[in-house]
């Protein structure tokens, strides 16, 4: 691919003529790894989400976007409205760098409510002559009639002292009355960190720096990104994504991680009594999650289905990335459990159903097939040493899921899929369930996989890029015999 510029990166969106724009979406439209039922960019690059948030009876979701091209350029944030967070509605571009403190990116953030309006609060990225990075936080309103008002100054104009511009991606939540804001950053060892901030009398152009949040994560990677904190049960949670992490077995594989911690944070001394870091997703594509509470009171989870500086083969066609499906968190035995949310159930036609065993010698293909679906497989006795699992199959490829019995462990195996993205380290990845494998919930969409294990306990998202040819699903174990119930639902997408 072609490299890109610095000033073909940094244009802006507004000075591009309508046909490029036009042109652009006739060619991502055509895509035949187009996605039906996850939020993908209409043209150009998608990344992290951003201003999550039940407001006024409408969902508000928006995403990090380059509009231009598969590459991290200056970025917006695009915003779509959603009344059942299933289908959504596109409102375009909703926050613009457009002064001289986001000139070079609208960057991450998230919203809030206050006295009855819709908020955002985000960093904005400015670059000078030097190329020279300054990060300060931003807030806006969004105004009744829909437009952006944005705050004349930063509410934070700068990091601390002792820490570098690495300091990013605010998120608003309330604690004693007042707004706190927790925010990504690295001190001047290069280590990631958490500053949390807080309002000074509810003000929200007054805010105080309340220090640096104490976590046992001494040595954990050079930045951490897009933290979020809340409440969940009782235990307060922070979800970050900490960049610089070796990987130790099957953890910490990809080039960023995701994941979080649970404890207890004392607001007066900032310390956070935590357990260890546990990885959110072990797939192979997922980053930068973030958390807002639903209509219903519950907490949600949407990620990112991407990582920065990979190669993905829809990059050749001037789009990248897409939204996780939403997943509902909840807190079971210390750990936090994802579960797909309730509503996509509403995506589901044409169910089929099979119940049988697979051994070595028969491997089933099963009759339906598919290429955007759920599927649901109940493992009702097994006495296999490891099951095999082929999704998106033909005779050039499948995605396998494998899971060996003995070791609890399930592995994704990416290597058959079809077209690969570049720069990624090995084919596999796997994690060791906690209890033994009773059930599979599968999410297939046109370029994805998302693997729910044992009802919520782990979670495998992945991109893939097969032939749209490669619709099989077939069964079968490595010895033994095993007795599976499959439920099959097609999924009808609005895109
Ligand atoms: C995470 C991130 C954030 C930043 C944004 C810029 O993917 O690097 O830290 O705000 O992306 O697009």
């Amino acid at each position: 691919m072609a490299e890109w510029s610095r000033e073909e990166r940094y244009r802006r969106l507004e000075d591009v003529e309508s046909k490029l724009i036009e042109d652009l979406k006739y060619q991502v439209s055509t895509s035949k790894y187009c996605q039906i039922f996850h939020i993908q960019p209409e043209t150009g690059l998608l990344n992290d989400p951003n201003g999550l948030i039940y407001f006024d009876g409408k969902y508000y979701i928006s995403h990090q976007w380059f509009p231009l091209g598969a590459v991290h350029g200056l970025k917006y944030w695009f915003n779509y409205t959603s009344k059942d967070l299933i289908t959504f509605e596109p409102q375009g571009p909703i926050l613009k760098p457009d002064t001289e403190f986001d000139s070079h990116g609208v960057y991450s953030g998230s919203a809030f409510e206050h006295d009855g309006h819709l908020y955002y609060m985000y960093t904005g990225n400015h670059r000078d002559e030097d190329w020279e990075r300054h990060a300060s936080q931003m807030i806006a309103k969004v105004n009744e009639d829909g437009t952006i008002h944005k705050f004349k100054e930063p509410v934070i104009s700068h990091q601390p002292q002792g820490y570098t511009s690495h300091f990013r991606d605010p998120k608003v939540f309330e604690h004693d009355d007042e707004f706190n804001a927790i925010i990504g950053a690295q001190n001047n060892n290069e280590l990631g960190r958490f500053l949390l901030y807080k309002t000074v009398n509810r003000q929200l152009d007054h805010w105080e720096l309340v220090g640096e949040i104490h976590t046992s994560l001494e040595d954990f990677g050079y930045m951490w990104e897009c933290p979020d904190y809340f409440k969940l049960d009782g235990e307060d949670v922070i979800l970050f994504s900490p960049q610089g992490l070796e990987p130790k077995g099957d953890k910490f594989r990809n080039i960023y991680q995701s994941g979080y911690i649970i404890g207890e944070l004392d607001f007066d001394t900032l310390t956070f009594e935590h357990n260890e870091f546990i990885e959110l997703d072990n797939g192979f594509d997922f980053y930068a999650p973030q958390t807002f509470v639903d209509e219903h009171g519950k907490r949600i989870l949407i990620g990112w289905m991407g990582l920065p500086e990979i190669h993905y083969p829809t990059d050749d066609e001037g789009w990248a990335h897409c939204l996780t499906i939403p997943r509902e968190l909840s807190m079971e035995e210390g750990k936090l459990r994802q579960r797909p949310l309730k509503a996509l159930e509403k995506l589901r036609t044409n169910k089929e159903t099979a119940l049988g065993y697979a051994n070595k010698f028969t491997r089933v293909l099963h009759p339906y097939e598919g290429t955007q679906y759920e599927l649901i497989i109940d493992i009702l006795d097994n006495e296999a040493s490891e099951l095999y699992f082929e999704l998106r199959a033909s005779k050039k490829c499948s995605t396998l899921i494998t899971y060996n019995t003995r070791e609890q462990k399930v592995t994704l195996d990416r290597s058959e899929s079809g077209l690969l993205p570049d720069n990624v380290t090995d084919m596999t990845r796997s994690t060791i369930l906690d209890t033994p494998l009773t059930q599979l919930q599968i999410f297939v969409d046109t370029s994805s996989i998302e693997i729910f294990c044992n009802d919520g306990e782990r979670v495998l998202t992945s991109r893939i890029f097969p032939d749209e040819t490669a619709s099989g699903i077939k069964t079968s174990t490595e010895s033994g015999q095993v007795y599976l119930q499959f439920t099959k639902y097609e999924f009808k997408g609005d895109r």
